[in-house]
């Protein structure tokens, strides 16, 4: 389990795959005095991923490991974060999937965003096939990491509602400006309980 020291913040990477509008909306809540986190690493799997700028802007250390199921790969991800001194995890729109030695390596300490009300609609392509099954509510989640595909403790959810009008577009974005309200209340949660 993951516990701040005092007063000190605690070190946070980001993983991400792609635009990192999750990771923008950390960037800005870790600025604020009642953040506990502190992001020291973003990385990616991907190096065109855009969210890869914010790095650039923010002047936060950038990675990028491939993270394809190889063994390597992954050992030098395990180096970068412990040489970061990494005690918090957060992956923010990251499309690859850990191994089980990773998790274990970092138990209690990775946090997910998903964007459906898990345990319903995990894995790929979520607005699409929450349209396709007529919800009428959809949402977010932030959840604990475990071996297990978006199946980890649940921290917090958000619920969003559906209207006739929504296409994957328009729910894309009304569940996005949801996930950077929500990512931020579940890390606070987690430090101030
Ligand atoms: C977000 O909606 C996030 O919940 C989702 O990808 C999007 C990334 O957007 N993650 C997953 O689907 C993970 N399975 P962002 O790059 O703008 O933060």
């Amino acid at each position: 389990m993951v516990t701040s020291v005092g007063s000190k913040k605690v070190k946070t990477a980001v993983f991400i795959s792609g635009t990192g509008s999750n990771l923008k909306s950390l960037i800005k809540f870790s600025h604020q005095k009642k953040s506990p986190i502190s992001i020291q690493l973003i990385i990616s799997n991907d190096p065109k991923a855009k969210g890869l700028k914010l790095g650039n802007f923010y002047q936060i250390k950038k990675k990028v490991f491939s993270l394809n199921g190889n063994n390597l790969d992954e050992k030098k991800t395990i180096l970068e974060l412990n040489k970061n001194k990494i005690d918090l995890i957060c992956l923010a729109g990251f499309m690859k999937i850990l191994s089980k030695n990773f998790i274990k390596n970092f138990k209690g300490k990775i946090l997910n965003i998903h964007p459906s009300l898990l345990p319903k609609f995990k894995g790929l392509h979520t607005h699409k096939r929450v349209l396709k099954s007529k919800q009428k509510i959809t949402g977010c989640t932030v959840h604990f990491v475990n071996a297990k595909l978006d199946s980890g403790k649940i921290i917090l959810q958000k619920k969003v509602n559906i209207t006739k009008k929504d296409n994957e577009k328009t729910l894309t974005k009304k569940v996005l400006t949801q996930e950077h309200k929500l990512y931020p209340r579940a890390i606070l949660k987690l430090f101030n309980p």
